[in-house]
């Protein structure tokens, strides 16, 4: 019997994946006593990892992997390196895993070390890292806000130490200064990091490509963009007086005022009428007289939705009756249409209802430098995208008019909204985030580029490398 199938026979089947692993990276034979060979979860109970014998052993011990030959091998792999035998290629790619052992032996590498940190300071929203006075921006030092909290809890929950540096390192600055001399501070942290300079970048940034390329080892998050626009048909109160009085009519068609006055008229016609015989409430009073009387209040009772009248005679009563009772039909339904209508006009959405209802309608949108590549990205033309050179004036720049719509980070709509006394309610926010985020990563020895739906990751952006714990992973 061929070994290959008594292995087949032998081990364990992933459902769907060979035990060769996939073909495009098909398990090798390794002499290592069948260790890494074929598709298996070959550390389960594997007395060289105590962790995999305990009760409550990590995921990976589990999972699958083989020893595959990188030179043959087109998905993510890793290497193992012994100082007594050639260099080892594995993957659980090729099985149908991802790779949570390097992740958990990232993660164990970092436990108890003491980590360098940079700490850029944030203004513009408040999940960055801020300086107490005034939101002043915080150079080089810790501060307070979001950043220190994620940076707290992951301290605690991995059990690393933060040893704080004051500026980046001259080798840093040198080689900005030759590739970027109008970098900012935020590219120069990241590629502090990138070079392993500093394992952590402290800020809440957003991650362009000048960043993203800084190094294969960068973990980003990144809050996408959101499209933003003024809700349609809102005056709110700032209207002009014309149309706000305009808005008190809208909750009855012309038609339907139109006959309750007629109706009103002739029923308080009818009710004069009564009144001038004997005994009813104008029965003293001169023709004219009374049915001017009866005209005025005909029209008092329909402003005030309630019968003026104080008839004496039968008839006249009952005619008021009917009256009311119209009346009352009236301002039900005057009051119930007039709640839906304030109702429906704050929620009615924007003009389009997406980026590419804005394309088709040629918008004009604004957006800071930063984000406007995303618009272009996402097919808005040139002319059409408004480049802002600060964050602050996005949002006012829509309110004046210099643009339809704008893109801006969930954050700031948010901040804009609450803290400048409601000037920006106005805006409303339109359909899914706009964001096209690509992620790097290098792996044996090529580079993978993939797109990632943007959806609703974390809402803080942080960079972390873990350049030097990567470099000492051995499989
Ligand atoms: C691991 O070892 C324990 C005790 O020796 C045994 O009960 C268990 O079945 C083993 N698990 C596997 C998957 O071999
Ligand atoms: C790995 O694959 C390449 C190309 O298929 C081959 O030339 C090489 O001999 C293989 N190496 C081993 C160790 O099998
Ligand atoms: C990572 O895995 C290798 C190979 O098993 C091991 O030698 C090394 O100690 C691990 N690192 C940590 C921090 O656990």
């Amino acid at each position: 019997m061929q070994p290959g199938l008594l292995l087949a026979l032998l081990l364990p089947k992933a459902a769907g994946v060979p035990v060769t692993g996939s073909p495009e990276c098909p398990c090798v034979d390794v002499e290592s006593g069948g260790y890494g060979r074929g598709c298996a979860a070959h550390d389960i109970n594997n007395s060289a990892y105590p962790q995999c014998m305990s009760d409550a052993p990590p995921g990976w011990c589990g999972d699958m992997w083989c020893y595959v030959n990188r030179s043959n091998c087109l998905v993510t792999n890793e290497v193992s390196i012994s100082p007594t035998a050639p260099p080892a290629y594995w993957s659980y790619t090729t099985c149908g895993y991802r790779d949570l052992f390097s992740l958990n032996n990232i993660t164990d590498s970092i436990r108890g070390q003491t980590l360098r940190v940079l700490f850029i300071g944030n203004t513009g929203g408040w999940k960055g890292n801020y300086c107490t006075d005034n939101g002043q921006i915080c150079v080089n030092q810790r501060g307070y806000g979001p950043v220190q909290r994620i940076l707290d809890s992951m301290t605690r929950s991995s059990g690393f130490n933060l040893h704080q540096l004051n500026e980046a390192p001259e080798a840093v600055r040198e080689h900005m200064a030759r590739v970027n001399p109008t970098g900012s501070q935020f590219d120069l942290c990241t590629w502090a990091t990138g070079m392993g300079f500093v394992d952590i970048c402290g800020c809440s940034m957003v991650m362009l490509p000048r960043r993203t390329d800084a190094s294969p080892f960068l973990t980003l998050w990144t809050e996408p963009v959101v499209l933003v626009g003024p809700l349609r048909g809102n005056q709110g109160l700032g209207g002009d007086f014309g149309a706000m009085l305009g808005k008190a009519f809208r909750p009855l068609s012309p038609g339907l005022w139109g006959l309750a006055v007629v109706v009103a008229l002739s029923m308080s016609f009818l009710i004069t009428m009564f009144e001038k015989t004997e005994g009813g409430q104008f029965e003293d009073v001169e023709h004219g007289e009374s049915f001017g009387s009866g005209l005025f209040m005909a029209f008092f009772s329909l402003v005030t939705f309630e019968v003026q009248f104080a008839p004496q005679t039968v008839g006249g009563r009952i005619v008021s009756l009917g009256l009311a009772f119209i009346l009352i039909l009236l301002v039900s339904g005057y009051t119930a249409s007039l709640t839906s209508f304030l109702v429906v006009d704050n929620r009615l959405s924007s003009t389009v209802s997406d980026l590419n209802g804005a394309i088709r309608l040629g918008l004009k949108i604004c957006a800071h430098r930063s984000d406007s590549v995303q618009l272009l990205l996402n097919g808005v033309k040139e002319e059409n995208v408004v480049i802002q050179q600060s964050r602050s004036v996005v949002l006012p720049s829509v309110s004046e008019g210099a643009c339809d719509l704008a893109v801006v980070r969930q954050e700031d709509l948010e901040a804009s909204q609450a803290q400048n006394g409601g000037s920006f309610c106005q805006l409303t926010r339109i359909g899914d985030p706009v964001t096209t985020s690509f992620s790097a990563k290098k792996s044996g020895g090529r580079a993978a580029l993939s797109a990632r739906d943007p959806g609703w990751l974390p809402a803080w952006r942080f960079a972390l490398s873990l350049t030097a714990a990567i470099r000492e992973t051995v499989g």
